[in-house]
């Protein structure tokens, strides 16, 4: 099946507005997700809130199947959360740690996910190994497996770091943490939606994502798959009525599947909406939609590599939809002001989104472009000549 572009663009209404480059932000949402939540919310106001949600169950808990569908796991290993730092948090704070126990890293991590670990590396005195990056800006994976101490108790990774197109080797790792039976939490915020994410194939035990990038669903949604053999071992940091049955006074039981990391409240019409995302996005002929993405982005680096004093920031061998870039003389913060004077939009990374990738590179700041399937070939060439004259050297000065 080949990718239907003009049925995708007729399917985003904001493309009609704007040049969107912040998919790795927050994507353009498909129509029938909007329409779907709206839907839902009149009905919610017309017949009250508990009701509403009684009638449209089956929408609600889309999710779980739609989602274990995509990831080829179980809908009882979902756990849909309000966004993908807290359900990166919950399996992360639920995995015991003495003193002494270490956690292994590389550097592309995201940053609030290496706050909680120096979080616990001071709370619990925990330590931190960060594996280094080769010549090619990769992982080094022997180095990394050479990491692996008697104390490693977890592997977390991000897949696809925020400020940057590099694809960190997710089943690579995966590999490696079998072989050693060390538990794998992987952060796929930005991959889930862009790459084709298999969650037996990656060989991760953990795995947190949000809704409103690549999938293309509504905010305030984050989810989080957990192994089922895994998830015993796990005790949420936090419980409550919805993760616990309180089973006699003085005694409760945690519930069994992944909706214990969970809490009661949510917003239906987004979990509605984020049904109707994931079903869209499971109906599209997925290869050809990672592939268009990996050539848009290709054809963005491509055109500005070619612009004068303009740096192209994304390392690596396997690169995704985010591209990043600065120039000598118009700063980040300029330069997305000027985009969005055109109706472009992009977004600044900050050298504190990834530490300990870009302090290194002495990369303080950069414009992040980020593109998705529905973006076109005309827009990526309209972006880099917007970019050419906003650097113009004469431009600069006036
Ligand atoms: C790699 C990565 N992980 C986690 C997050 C946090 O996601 P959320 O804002 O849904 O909590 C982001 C957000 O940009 C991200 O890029």
């Amino acid at each position: 099946m080949n990718l239907d572009i003009e049925r995708l663009r007729a399917d985003t209404p904001g493309v009609a507005d704007v040049l969107h480059f912040n998919n790795a932000g927050c994507a353009l949402p498909v129509s029938a997700v909007t329409e779907a939540m709206v839907e839902y919310l009149r009905l919610e106001a017309r017949i009250g809130g508990y009701e509403a949600q009684e009638s449209m169950r089956e929408a609600a808990e889309r999710p779980y199947s739609s989602l274990a569908r995509l990831l080829n796991a179980a809908p009882d290993e979902i756990a849909v959360l309000e966004n993908a730092t807290r359900a990166w948090d919950m399996a992360f704070y639920a995995v015991r740690l003495q003193p002494g126990d270490r956690i292994l890293t590389t550097r592309t991590e995201y940053c609030s996910n290496y706050i909680a670990f120096l979080q616990r590396a001071r709370r619990d005195r925990i330590e931190i190994d960060v594996a280094p990056a080769d010549a090619n800006g990769d992982v080094d994976l022997d180095a990394f497996e050479r990491l692996i101490g008697p104390r490693t108790r977890l592997i977390a990774i991000t897949h696809v770091a925020t400020s940057g197109g590099l694809v960190n080797p997710a089943a690579a790792i995966g590999a490696i943490a079998r072989r050693a039976g060390i538990p794998y939490l992987l952060d796929a915020c930005q991959s889930v939606g862009q790459i084709a994410i298999d969650v037996e194939a990656v060989g991760c035990d953990m795995l947190s994502g949000t809704a409103r990038k690549f999938l293309r669903g509504p905010r305030g949604i984050g989810f989080l798959y957990v192994r089922r053999s895994m998830l015993d071992s796990l005790e949420p940091p936090f419980l409550d009525d919805h993760a616990a049955n309180w089973i006699s006074d003085d005694t409760f039981e945690v519930r069994g599947d992944a909706r214990r990391f969970e809490t009661p409240e949510c917003s239906v019409a987004a979990r509605i909406g984020f049904g109707v995302a994931l079903d869209y996005a499971l109906a599209l002929p997925f290869p050809e939609a990672e592939q268009r993405i990996r050539m848009l982005a290709d054809r963005l680096r491509a055109r500005l590599r070619g612009l004068p004093a303009t740096d192209v920031h994304d390392l690596g061998s396997h690169r995704c939809g985010i591209v990043t870039f600065s120039n000598a003389g118009v700063p980040a913060e300029r330069m997305k002001a000027a985009l969005a004077r055109r109706r472009m939009n992009v977004t600044v990374s900050a050298a504190e989104a990834t530490r300990l990738d870009l302090v290194p590179r002495g990369i303080d700041r950069m414009v992040r472009a980020s593109v998705h399937y529905y973006n076109t070939v005309d827009e990526v060439d309209r972006f880099a000549e917007a970019v050419a004259v906003i650097t113009q050297p004469e431009r600069i000065t006036a």
